[in-house]
Order: C-alpha cells, then sequence, then structure tokens
C-alpha cells in the first residue's frame, strides 16, 4: 500500500536546488530541476554520503563525498564511483505543496 504525504511547499525548494526533509521517518532529497520536483532518497549507494548536501547538476544530483552522480528521475548512477541506482519517490504538487508517493516498504527502509 502506498500514500501521498506531504513533503514540503513547494516555494521551499528554489529552481536549481536540492534540500533534505523527512517523511513518516524516511529522510529524502527533495530537488527542484527547472520547475519540476525530484525527490530521491538522502544516502549515496556508494557509501552512505548524504545526497541532499550535493548540488543539483541539470536532472543530475552529485554526492558531496566522492562525487558520483544520479539521475534524479530513475535514480540510475550516472557517474563513479558509485554502481548501484538509488531509490527515487514519485511526487506531484497540489495547493503549493509537493507531496511524495511512500510505499509501506519504502517507510521501512
Ligand atoms: S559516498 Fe557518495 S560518492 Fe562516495
Amino acid at each position: 500500500m502506498s500514500r501521498w504525504i506531504k513533503l514540503a511547499s513547494s516555494a521551499q525548494v528554489k529552481a536549481g536546488k536540492v534540500k533534505i526533509f523527512e517523511a513518516l521517518g524516511t529522510r529524502i532529497a527533495l530537488c527542484n530541476s527547472g520547475g519540476q520536483y525530484f525527490a530521491v532518497q538522502d544516502v549515496c549507494s556508494h557509501d552512505d554520503g548524504p545526497l541532499g548536501e550535493g548540488r543539483l547538476c541539470g536532472q543530475e544530483i552529485e554526492c558531496p563525498r566522492h562525487g558520483a552522480r544520479f539521475d534524479i528521475r530513475s535514480g540510475a548512477a550516472t557517474r563513479m564511483p558509485a554502481v548501484v541506482a538509488i531509490r527515487v519517490f514519485k511526487t506531484k504538487v497540489q495547493d503549493g505543496d509537493v507531496l511524495v508517493e511512500l510505499e509501506d516498504e519504502a517507510v521501512k527502509a
């Protein structure tokens, strides 16, 4: 089962920026790429780096620890040293808020 959870106000994350939020105990990096919102796990698959403290490069997020990059749409690793994809979450904007869809399974991860 999944449910939509309010993560942030859309005004909280400016275009080209990423910010960390928490929903149901899951830390999520919310990215604004050209006015579109993408949500990814806040943990790098290489060595648990804090992805949300990294920078957004177009539609990729760069880990601040060793520079791995991930596609924020699919979660795919696009630059070494990471090779394993990260988890992504569906988003939607409703009444000025950004909501993420969390699976019960994801909530426990
Ligand atoms: S922990 Fe992210 S690149 Fe190493």
